[in-house]
């Protein structure tokens, strides 16, 4: 069934999973998290390709097209009377069926979704944000953005642990992104991330700043960097739908260049907020 709370803040809690569902017995599903700007959508279509990419990586089959499901989430808004700044939280799973690992026969997917209220991060965004490493020890479809969240809820603990916003993620020496945002080091004017490969969830918002670095004639390099690399960094930021462009200004304890939010970072973030008007 396609589950949409109807109205977030009144029936949000009433709403139940199936005893069996396998988005809870396996994580076997995949989810999106679409951020909302004074009741409007922002990248929606970007996140949507994004759903159906996903849940065709894991022979999902959801029962909508994009543009039903476009609409499913509008009329959601709609319905909670929705005007503020949140987000919708989308999970798609393959379903309710007798627990066996092998997919059930003829059983279709479920998907839920509820809008909720999230403000900008208004304070991090202005000052930066603390951030510590940590080993990836996540599987290698990482593009896929599926339930099993279980090392990053870790490393996320870990990064809360140690007062920290953000836990960066290392693989074989080379950053691959954080918990849950992507990771940009600025050297020399020039912005390296790692590449979309399927090392990394790949950011509808990491996308737009790529778009934001050609606008602004900034050159935006697919290259890994490392751990050595943050030490004589210029700027070091963030991107996600929830968290934006956020300015890095520690990582490990140790200060980014001067331990202030960057001049590029600033200006990305100056273009993320004209687009998302
Ligand atoms: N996470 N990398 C990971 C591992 C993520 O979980 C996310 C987003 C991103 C950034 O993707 P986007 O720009 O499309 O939001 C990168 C969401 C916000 C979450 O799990 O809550």
């Amino acid at each position: 069934p396609i589950i949409l709370s109807q109205s977030a803040l009144a029936n949000r809690d009433s709403l139940t999973y199936p005893f069996e569902e396998r988005g809870l017995q396996f994580g076997d599903g995949v989810y999106e998290v679409i951020r909302i700007y004074q009741g409007s959508y922002y990248l929606i279509s970007e996140h949507v390709n994004r759903l159906f990419r996903s849940a065709e990586a894991i022979r999902i089959e959801l029962p909508f097209s994009k543009q039903e499901i476009t609409n499913l989430l509008h009329d959601l808004l709609i319905q909670n009377e929705m005007t503020s700044d949140g987000i919708v939280y989308l999970q798609a799973t393959r379903g309710s069926a007798p627990r066996s690992h092998a997919f059930p026969a003829d059983t279709p997917a479920n998907v839920y979704a509820y809008i909720r209220d999230m403000p900008r991060k208004t304070e991090y965004l202005a000052n930066g944000a603390s951030t510590i490493t940590l080993p990836d020890t996540r599987w290698m479809n990482c593009y896929i953005k599926s339930l099993n969240l279980l090392p990053n809820v870790l490393a996320k603990q870990e990064a809360q642990e140690n007062e920290a916003y953000e836990a960066i993620l290392e693989h074989e020496g080379k950053v691959t992104e954080g918990s849950s945002s992507n990771v940009f080091l600025v050297k020399g004017g020039k912005i390296y991330t790692h590449p979309a490969t399927n090392s990394i969830l790949h950011g509808c918002v990491r996308m737009r700043i790529e778009q934001f670095a050609s606008d602004l004639d900034i050159a935006f390099i697919e290259q890994p960097f490392s751990a050595a690399d943050i030490a004589d960094a210029d700027e070091l930021f963030l991107s996600s739908s929830t968290s934006e462009v956020m300015p890095i200004i520690e990582v490990d304890g140790k200060e980014v260049a001067d331990g202030l939010p960057g001049k590029i970072t600033q200006k990305l973030q100056t273009a993320y907020e004209v687009d998302a008007g």
